[in-house]
C-alpha cells in the first residue's frame, strides 16, 4: 500500500553533516514527488547561537515524523558545553536497535566482505553511571533481559527478512560471567527459534582479530553496545573509509539514519567529504518506510539505490579523496542520482 508522500525530519548536522546529507538528499531526487522535508536544527553550531543544543519541541517534531535522516553532531568533550544530544535521543525516543551495515567493495576497499552489525543501542557502559570515591573512578555496566532480548530478536528478525545466512553472538562471557553471560544465554536460547539461520559465538578480542583476517566469514553480528560502537569503526576501516557506511537507529514507533562517521571538521566546507554513508542511511530510510508501510515501491528504489552506490563505485570510479579519487561530494551524488534513475527504469 505505502503512503503517497512521506514527512521525513532532516537534521543536517555539524561540520560535513550539512553537506553529506544535502548530497543524500540530491541521491534521493528520483523520488522527491514521495517525501515532504521538515528541516530540524541542532548540535554545536545550533548552540553557538542559541545557546541550547536543540530547539524546545525537538523531540515532539522527530517524534512526528514518518522516519528522520540525519547529520552527524558535535559532542563537546569535559564537562562543559552539553550532553551527546545523539545519547540524549537514543534514550528519550528508545533508540535500542543499531543497524550497521558495512561493505568492502571491489576495486576500491582493502577487503571485499559484507558484514552487518547490530549493536544494542540503549544499555551497557552507556547508561551513564559514573562515580569517584577517593582515588577510584567507576563506571556501572547495565544489560537487561528485556534489553538483550529485543536486540537479539531484532537481529535475527532481520537476518530472516534480509535472506543472511549466520548470526554471530559478539561477548566478553569468559570475564563478564554475569552480564555479558546473561546476553550469550539469551542468544543461546533465541536462536533456537530460527532453525534456519545459523547461529555462531565470538569473544570480542577473537571477533577483532577474525573480522581483520577474513571479514568474508562474517554475516550479521550482534553484540553489546561498547562492543558494537568499536567494532563497527574497525569495519568501516577495513571498507576503506568511515564515509563508506550508513547506519539505522531503531525503536518501537520510530527510526532515525545517519551515516556512522562524525562531523569531520578537518575537512568541513571543502565539499570533499565522501557521501556515500549518507546515501547509504538514505537507502535503509526507505527500506524501513518500505516495510513499516508495506510500500513495495520502495523497497525495489532500496536495492536499485544499492545498485547505483556498488556502480558509481565499482564501475565508475567516482571516487572522493578517502578513497584516493579526486571527485567532489556532490560529484558522488549526482553520478549515485544518475545511476539510480536508470536502474529505477530498468525495473
Ligand atoms: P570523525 O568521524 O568526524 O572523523 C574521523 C576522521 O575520519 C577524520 O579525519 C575525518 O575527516 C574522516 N572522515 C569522517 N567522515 C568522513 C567522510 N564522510 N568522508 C571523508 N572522511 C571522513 O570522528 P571524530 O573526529 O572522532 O569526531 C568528531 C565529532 O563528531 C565529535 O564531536 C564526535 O562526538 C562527533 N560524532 C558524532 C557522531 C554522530 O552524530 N552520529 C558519530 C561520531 C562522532
Amino acid at each position: 500500500m505505502g503512503k503517497d508522500r512521506y514527512h521525513i525530519v532532516v537534521i543536517p548536522g555539524d561540520g560535513i553533516g550539512p553537506e553529506v546529507v544535502e548530497a543524500a538528499l540530491h541521491a534521493l531526487s528520483p523520488l522527491a514527488e514521495r517525501f515532504d522535508y521538515e528541516y530540524v536544527r541542532a548540535g554545536l553550531a545550533y548552540y553557538n547561537e542559541t545557546g541550547k543544543p536543540y530547539p524546545e519541541d525537538f523531540l515532539d517534531r522527530l517524534r512526528s515524523a514518518d522516519a528522520v535522516l540525519k547529520g552527524p553532531l558535535a559532542t563537546p568533550v569535559g564537562p562543559h558545553g552539553y550532553r551527546s544530544i545523539n545519547v540524549y535521543m537514543r534514550q528519550e525516543l528508545d533508540l535500542y536497535a543499531n543497524l550497521r551495515p558495512c561493505r568492502g567493495y571491489p576495486r576500491v576497499s582493502p577487503k571485499v566482505f559484507d558484514m552487518v552489525i547490530v549493536r544494542e543501542n540503549t544499555e551497557d557502559l552507556y547508561v551513564g553511571i559514573e562515580g569517584v570515591f577517593r582515588d577510584h573512578a567507576y563506571a556501572m555496566k547495565i544489560v537487561t533481559r528485556q534489553g538483550s532480548e529485543r536486540i537479539i530478536r531484532f537481529a535475527f528478525e532481520y537476518a530472516v527478512k534480509t535472506m543472511r545466512r549466520k548470526v554471530t553472538v559478539v561477548h566478553k562471557a569468559n570475564i563478564l560471567k554475569l552480564s555479558d553471560g546473561m546476553f550469550l544465554g539469551i542468544f543461546r536460547e533465541l536462536s533456537k527459534n530460527y532453525s534456519g539461520i545459523e547461529a555462531d559465538e565470538l569473544i570480542v578480542d577473537a571477533a577483532a582479530y577474525n573480522i581483520v583476517r577474513s571479514p568474508e566469514k562474517l554475516d550479521v553480528i550482534v553484540t553489546l553496545n561498547m562492543y558494537g560502537d568499536i567494532l563497527s569503526d574497525l569495519v568501516a576501516g577495513l571498507a576503506g573509509s568511515l564515509g563508506l557506511c550508513g547506519s539505522g537507529q531503531y525503536g518501537a514507533n520510530i527510526a532515525v539514519f545517519e551515516p556512522v562517521h562524525g562531523t569531520g571538521f578537518d575537512i568541513a566546507g571543502k565539499g570533499i567529504a565522501n557521501p556515500i554513508a549518507a546515501i547509504h542511511a538514505a537507502r535503509l530510510m526507505l527500506e524501513y518506510l518500505a516495510t513499516t508501510f508495506n510500500d513495495k515501491e520502495l523497497n525495489t528504489a532500496a536495492k536499485a539505490l544499492d545498485k547505483a552506490i556498488y556502480k558509481t563505485l565499482t564501475e565508475d570510479h567516482i571516487l572522493t579523496r578517502d578513497l584516493g579519487g579526486h571527485y567532489t561530494t556532490m560529484d558522488v551524488a549526482r553520478n549515485i542520482a544518475r545511476r539510480f534513475t536508470a536502474e529505477l527504469k530498468r525495473i
